[in-house]
């Protein structure tokens, strides 16, 4: 991939900015012309003689500066970004940005510019979980900014949660993908279409720190994501939880349980033209989730369960429903249950796989699919699951088109 645009990456203050330098030789290598703004926080981290040796070009820092405002002003370099990057974003820089403030060079710029933003947040998980830190980050969202990660995992500061800032390659792979993604590819055979997609897996909580789960990765759901929006449809993502970054320029709705996800799903299904249930969502869930920790006491426990509710089901039977794409996991008599699928849950179309095999299914990079509709099938053999969601989704829209 490559990426030859301007990229104006902002840093601010945190110890992820020692990760910022390889950002920037990544991006170079891409093909990208870097400038990078720090603000004074950043400096005290990383010297900007790292960045410039880097990029290339000077480090620019200061709102006021007089030489500055006469070559690269604030103005001149929102002007100049094919697209604001900033990594890391601290807690405050965030706070600040949400806001409006606009009292040093980056937040001045975020103001002034009008290319899309990208954020990548880092700090410790309890900064990111607090109320108001979260309040913040949508606001930005709302606001159009886009946001890569964070990602879960140990800490600088010992802790363990969300907060790390994503790796610089991930962001750089991301980015890649988000301006290839402003540029459609010449196959838009989704084009002008919403498509609601669900992937990964569903948590159902047995007591505050235990949960029902499975081994969906996201991997499949957030391909087709991606594809989806390769091929010019609007997506909207409904995701359980994982650790992948969502494809730049969808809208994520990231859920946890399945009653969470039958909501997120049913209130935006009649509004999308197409849906495709890839998510690996609970068939059963805890009747009731024990307000405290179980105590282990009888040799033998037994866990009460209740069947959730079928959202591919009930999305295909709404008066204005999508054209509805179910997935169907089976470890043997894959067309027999996935035909019985199709007929019994009124699908327009189903996506069979093998699961528990060695290769394919859930959480693995490659995948096979037979699929079926009323008067048809089509195999799809054994790919990496990027192309064989490219290949599912020309499918959707060949048979989208004729029904
Ligand atoms: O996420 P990956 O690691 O990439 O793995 C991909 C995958 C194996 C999870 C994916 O390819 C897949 O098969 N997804 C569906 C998994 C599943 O739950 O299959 P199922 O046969 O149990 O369910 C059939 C269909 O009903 C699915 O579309 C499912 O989303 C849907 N369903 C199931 C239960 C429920 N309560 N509501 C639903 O909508």
């Amino acid at each position: 991939m490559t990426i030859n645009k301007h990229i104006l990456l902002g840093v601010s203050g945190g110890i992820a900015a020692y990760k910022s330098a390889e950002l920037v030789r990544l991006l170079k290598k891409q093909g990208a012309e870097v400038q990078v703004v720090m603000t004074q926080s950043a400096m005290q981290f990383v010297s900007p003689l790292t960045f410039q040796a880097l990029s290339g070009n000077p480090v620019h820092s200061e709102l006021l500066d007089a030489d500055a405002e006469n070559a690269m002003g604030h103005i001149s370099l929102a002007r100049w970004a094919d697209c604001l990057l900033i990594a890391p974003a601290t807690a405050n820089l965030i706070a600040k940005l949400s806001h409006g403030l606009a009292d040093d060079l980056l937040s001045t710029l975020y103001l002034a510019a009008t290319c899309p933003v990208y954020v990548a947040p880092a700090m410790n998980q309890a900064m990111w979980n607090k109320t108001v830190t979260q309040e913040n980050v949508e606001t930005l969202q709302r606001h159009g900014v886009k946001l890569i990660g964070p990602e879960q995992g140990d800490q600088a500061c010992g802790e363990t949660g969300y907060g790390r800032m994503s790796e610089p390659v991930a962001i750089c792979n991301y980015l890649a993908d988000a301006l290839e993604n402003q540029n459609p590819s010449p196959v838009q055979c989704l084009q002008g279409l919403n498509v609601l997609i669900s992937a990964g897996p569903t948590r159902e909580p047995i007591d505050p720190v235990r949960y029902l789960t499975n081994r969906s990765s996201g991997k499949m759901g957030y391909a087709l994501a991606n594809a989806a929006l390769k091929a010019g449809a609007e997506v909207t993502l409904v995701s359980g939880p994982v650790s992948l970054t969502a494809p730049a320029n969808v809208q994520l709705i990231k859920v946890e349980t399945a009653a969470q996800m039958y909501e997120a799903v049913m209130s935006r299904a009649s509004d999308h033209a197409i849906y495709i249930g890839a998510a690996a969502v609970a068939d059963y869930s805890p009747v009731i989730m024990q307000p405290e920790k179980i105590k282990k006491q009888e040799e033998q426990s037994t866990l009460i369960l209740q069947k959730t509710k079928d959202i591919l089901a009930d999305v295909a039977k709404l008066d204005k429903h999508p054209f509805t794409v179910g997935f169907a996991a089976e470890t043997h008599n894959l067309e027999v249950y996935a035909r019985d699928k199709l007929a019994r849950k009124k699908l327009d179309m189903i996506a069979a796989n093998w699961v528990g095999k060695e290769q394919g299914g859930f959480d693995s990079e490659q995948n096979a699919l037979h699929v079926f509709w009323e008067k048809g099938d089509k195999v799809f053999s054994m790919t990496d699951k990027t192309r064989l969601a490219e290949q599912l989704i020309s499918l959707i829209a060949e048979r989208f088109n004729t029904t």
